[in-house]
């Protein structure tokens, strides 16, 4: 089983976008995909649950029938750094949690899972006076491979290149990074800031996704349309 672990410059570059975009390529590719949410600030209370409109999208683009527990253990309603909504109603978040709903992720024997991170590599998941932990402790532990999602903005050049030196210096593999445009007005010089990080980066470009703004478009073939630019070739041949 490959296991593979999306993260990004920063919240909002289109992680969970590119995630489900991906887990539509790999099982129109005959692929067995799960997907793995561990943490989510943001959520709304449907019944007993606390559901993260993430992790929704990730379980109907999978195909192992997770329950929206299974695919989002930690979920937590203010939308804020996760550790800080934790301490605001007086609970931990520790990397024993993160492991555990990845047990029971594995156990489903999918051919890939991919993990969405939250906001970016280096997430807190608790701070001591003497000891912080990180969302990536728990990508080292497992040995992800990484793809790094670019939202292609003014600063991105600075936060691409120090996340993908973040991903080596713990060990892991970075195994492509898609350039993604995460706002309705493109970045000025596009293409010169492409060619800069083709340059940076060693990795293979796995995509330039366009913005795609057509209000007539659900969300989902929004995904299916971007899925279709995709090159899933690092990712197939494993
Ligand atoms: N290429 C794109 N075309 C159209 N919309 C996009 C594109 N990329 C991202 N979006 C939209 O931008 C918003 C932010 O993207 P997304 O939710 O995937 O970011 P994220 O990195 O997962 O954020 P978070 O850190 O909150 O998990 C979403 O509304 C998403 O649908
Ligand atoms: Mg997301």
């Amino acid at each position: 089983m490959q296991n593979v672990f999306i993260t990004a410059t920063d919240t909002d570059a289109g992680k969970t976008f590119v995630a489900c975009a991906l887990i539509h390529g790999l099982v129109k590719s005959g692929n067995k995909v799960s997907a793995y949410k561990p943490i989510a600030a943001g959520c709304q209370q449907v019944g007993n649950s606390l559901v993260n409109e993430d992790a929704k999208l990730l379980s109907e683009f999978a195909n192992c029938k997770q329950t929206i527990n299974e695919v989002n253990p930690i979920a937590l309603i203010e939308a804020i750094a996760p550790h800080i909504a934790a301490a605001r109603i007086n609970r931990t978040i520790s990397i024993e949690e993160v492991a555990q709903g990845f047990e029971k992720v594995l156990s489903l024997q999918a051919d890939i899972n991919l993990t969405e991170g939250a906001g970016g590599w280096r997430l807190p998941l608790s701070i001591t006076a003497t000891k912080a932990s990180f969302l990536s402790d728990f990508a080292i532990d497992t040995k992800q491979d990484v793809i790094l999602v670019v939202n292609m903005k003014l600063g991105c050049l600075n936060h691409a290149l120090l996340t993908y030196q973040a991903i080596i210096a713990d060990g892991l593999n970075c195994v492509a990074w898609i350039a993604n445009n995460a706002s309705e007005q493109p970045m000025s010089n596009l293409s010169e800031n492409i060619a800069s990080l083709e340059q940076l980066l060693p990795m293979p470009k796995i995509a330039l996704l366009s913005f795609y703004h057509d209000s007539a478009m659900s969300l989902h073939d929004k995904i299916c349309a971007a899925a279709s630019e995709i090159d899933l070739t690092p990712l197939l041949t494993k």
